[in-house]
């Protein structure tokens, strides 16, 4: 990986500022899943990365008539989010399974739309709802169509420096439907094809019909010709095999690692439909209504347009420098580099070596620590934005005399460890699940496993060691 300088700018003026300075040289980091992947695989090699998480104002979801999310908004709080859940159902479900739990817990909606990915799975719920985001740049603040935002595999209309600061969606009319459904090796992660559909039902006919599918062309697509051919009909059989059939016709998939041309075009026609079908059910579903203003997650500060505070950044900022944080309890005060990740602080630099390093892109959990007591992959995380914060290990679990944690007991109980490499980062997801939720079901666990793969075990007894250790809390 190439090295790269990491600088925390507290406004968005100080952002555009280093961005102009860096000349094309810089790019911005948000939760950094896609971002410090692609740094670490050297598909790009930016001299600095900007961050965006010291900005306020950036993170929020708001309603109020429709619906306003900052883009620095976490899609872990977009998942828990009830308005998501209820109303925006399809936002809702495609946050639900991107990706998994160590992942939504540090990317951004943001990030999700300005990498560009044509499969990426907020776009097709966005297309069909019609949002609007929000740019912002030295040449001062746009709104921009989300239907004009892609602009190819990987682009999109931002120009140099601009920031996406918020997306707004429209207000949900009564007898409005949603849905998003994904096809992908396991369901939590990069779509194979993804599509969503929006509809509004007027008894059996549909008033006003969106469709959108992903991960089949240069950009997330709306499929608008075959919503004029739903709108103002009944939904039957017929016209759902219809709507199958053109989607096929008018897709352009690639072959590549995750799927064949033909099986993208084949299975485009079925998840369009499928989610078709799923929108109508939703619209039949009687919805909790939600209040005029309704303040789900804090905002930092609202999405004003009124004059932002200009310090100015210590130019410095993005060296080596000295953190401080909390580390299993103790705090630390640390030299570390800009390029540095959480991992190599913890293993190479505190000596810590219960956490491991896999596959050191995401993928795998075996780096897995809590910080504010979040399960993130510590590969991935800047070791500079943990100034601040909490961070545990699985050495930060022993208690009193050095006795074993519950969930570390029960491992060993019931044969959740075999190699042992994976343990760790497994137990600290545990842990993370546990602490959010005590009675989880199976399925919650498989869920909050999701981003911890085990060689060994085939899982049956990991799932059995937690379900054993919730039942002792
Ligand atoms: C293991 C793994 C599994 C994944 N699975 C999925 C999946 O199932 N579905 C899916 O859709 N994605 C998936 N991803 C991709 C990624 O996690 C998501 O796209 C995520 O939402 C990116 O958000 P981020 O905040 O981490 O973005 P970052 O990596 O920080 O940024 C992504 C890009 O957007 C730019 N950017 C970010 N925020 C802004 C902003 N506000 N204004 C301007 N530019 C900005 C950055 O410069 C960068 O180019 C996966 C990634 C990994 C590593
Ligand atoms: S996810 Fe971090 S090492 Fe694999
Ligand atoms: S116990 Fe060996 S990888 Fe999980």
């Amino acid at each position: 990986m190439k090295k790269f300088n990491y600088y925390q700018p507290p406004t968005l003026e100080a952002a555009y500022g280093l961005m102009e300075r860096f000349q094309g040289e810089a790019c911005y980091v948000a939760g950094g899943t896609d971002v410090i992947v692609r740094v670490k695989q050297r598909a790009v090699a930016p001299e600095a990365l900007v961050s965006l998480r010291g900005i306020d104002g950036l993170k929020g979801i708001q309603v109020n008539g429709g619906l306003a999310l900052g883009s620095m908004t976490l899609l872990r709080d977009m998942e828990r989010a009830p308005v998501l859940l209820q109303q925006y159902h399809a936002l809702g479900q495609a946050v639900g399974v991107l990706a998994n739990p160590q992942i939504r817990n540090v990317a951004t909606v943001g990030g999700n739309l300005c990498n560009g990915a044509p499969s990426a799975d907020c776009a097709p719920p966005l297309l069909v709802m019609e949002a609007v985001v929000r740019l912002e740049g030295p040449g001062g603040t746009r709104e921009v169509p989300i239907l004009d935002f892609f602009t190819g595999p990987g682009e999109n209309s931002m120009e140099n420096a601009e920031v996406m600061t918020a997306i707004r969606l429209p207000e949900y009319a009564p007898g409005t439907g949603s849905a998003f459904v994904k096809e992908g090796r396991v369901q939590q992660d990069i779509a194979i094809t993804n599509a969503a559909a929006l509809v509004v039902m007027e008894g059996r006919t549909c008033r006003k019909c969106r469709l959108s599918v992903g991960a089949v062309a240069p950009i997330p697509v709306r499929l608008t010709h075959i919503e004029a051919l739903v709108e103002g009909k009944e939904m039957d059989p017929e016209l759902l095999e219809e709507v199958a059939r053109l989607t096929q016709e008018a897709v352009r998939p690639i072959t590549d690692v995750r799927s064949t041309e033909a099986y993208r075009r084949q299975i485009s026609g079925v998840l369009v439909q499928r989610a078709l079908r799923a929108a109508v059910a939703d619209a039949r579903k009687e919805k909790a209504p939600t209040g005029p203003v309704q303040v789900q997650v804090p905002i930092d500060k609202a999405f004003t347009d009124g004059p932002r505070n200009i310090p100015v950044t210590d130019p410095e900022s993005g060296q080596k420098k000295e953190i401080h944080f909390t580390l299993n309890g103790y705090a630390v005060s640390v030299e570390v580099e800009p390029h540095q990740m959480l991992l190599h602080l913890i293993r190479d630099q505190l000596g810590l070596k219960g956490t491991k390093e896999g596959c050191s892109q995401g993928e795998c959990g075996a780096c897995t620590v809590l910080v504010d007591g979040m399960n993130v992959d510590s590969c991935l995380y800047p070791a500079f934005e943990a100034a601040g914060k909490s961070v545990t290990t699985v050495e930060g679990l022993l208690g009193e005399g050095n006795r074993l944690d519950p969930l570390q007991e029960s491992f060993v109980a019931h044969g959740g460890v075999q190699c042992g490499f994976c343990t760790p980062g497994m137990i600290m997801s545990a842990k993370a699940l546990l602490n959010e939720n005590p009675h989880p079901t199976e399925a919650d666990i498989r869920k909050g496993i999701s981003g911890n793969l085990c060689r060994c075990t085939g899982y049956v007894q990991i799932v059995e060691s937690i379900q054993e250790a919730a039942k002792r809390k």
